[in-house]
């Protein structure tokens, strides 16, 4: 093959948008998961990104997210700069489309976390530098690259394999169930019908998962969902900008934690996961959480190591 038909077919990510798993090839999320590996192997030694500055926006909380770019940036020789909407103008109403435009002048890429999926693509159609989505209502697909790094740590392999998420239907399952389908992985999800993902994202999941030779399987039976699982992954049932609802879900999600009983129809060497923060004994009980099987601190440190792997392919 000539050098210029390699050109065509390596997956570019330089100067692109990171705003959901769905906008990535499978390639593309291949290359970013053995990137994230070899940068993990390397260290914090390894500094590409000397002399360039990443603006990091939240409009609510964080401390995976948060600390894990900042220190991924650091680490990789440049720098952070923290911006929340209480105390930036963007609180007192900025237009996000303005903003965009005047940090796009200071920094070399936006990272943002904040509620409506339409203020990241506009701060992304605004931008001239790439914009990382650290969470929205919708997504949150650097958590999903994080997680199947792990994974791929601890099974070996992706292909085949069966992820059941059992809980609401949000961010992090909406951005799991992409990326699974894109990779090869079956992804069950189990929940109340008033919390599953939406039939649009489940059908364009299908279609993935045709492709890859997976499959998508949406129910309200919890032991349906985790029989014979690989990983049982579980979320808080009230996610930030949720809280009015919290008593309702605590009610409408009864039956659906994860715990002993529960796991007990997963393989016996599965991985249970969680992005965090967790509630113990609400979506997951202390003895699953805490238990030998329990991946989640292992997977909240690989938050650090598959985000310096996007910035690097996005700014290098
Ligand atoms: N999992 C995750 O995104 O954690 P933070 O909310 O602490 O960033
Ligand atoms: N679904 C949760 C994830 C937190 C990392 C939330 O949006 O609050």
């Amino acid at each position: 093959m000539s050098q210029s038909q390699q050109a065509t077919v390596e997956p570019q990510l330089k100067g692109k948008h990171f705003l959901t798993v769905s906008a990535l090839s499978s390639e593309e999320i291949k290359l970013l998961i053995e990137k994230a590996e070899e940068l993990k192997s390397k260290g914090p030694e390894y500094q590409p990104l000397a002399g360039k500055t990443l603006a990091m926006i939240f409009e609510k909380s964080s401390t995976r997210t948060r600390m894990s770019f900042e220190a991924g940036m650091l680490q990789l020789g440049g720098n952070a700069i923290y911006m929340n909407s209480q105390d930036s103008q963007l609180g007192r109403g900025e237009p996000i489309s303005d903003t965009a435009q005047v940090l796009s002048q200071y920094v070399d890429a936006i990272m943002i976390r904040t509620h409506g999926h339409n203020r990241v693509e506009e701060l992304a159609q605004h931008a001239s530098v790439p914009v990382i989505n650290g969470l929205t209502d919708l997504a949150h697909p650097c958590q999903a690259l994080a997680d199947i790094l792990t994974i791929k740590e601890k099974k070996g392999s992706l292909q085949g394999l069966k992820m059941a998420y059992v809980g609401d239907g949000n961010n992090v399952s909406n951005s799991l169930m992409v990326i699974c389908a894109k990779l090869g992985m079956d992804f069950s999800i189990a929940a109340p019908k008033a919390y599953w993902p939406k039939e649009q994202l489940v059908a364009e999941c299908k279609v993935l998962a045709k492709e890859t030779g997976a499959t998508i399987t949406v129910t309200e039976n919890p032991v349906e969902a985790v029989s014979q699982a690989d990983v049982v992954y579980a979320d808080v049932w009230t996610s930030m900008g949720q809280e009015e609802e919290n008593e309702q879900r605590l009610n409408d999600f009864n039956g659906y934690q994860v715990n002993a009983a529960l796991v007990h129809h997963a393989k016996s060497d599965y991985l249970f996961m969680h992005c965090l923060p967790a509630h113990r004994g609400e979506e997951v009980s202390a003895d699953v959480i805490d238990g030998l099987n329990s991946v989640v601190f292992h997977q909240a440190g690989n938050r650090l190591h598959a985000q310096k792997a996007l910035l690097v392919e996005l700014l290098k």
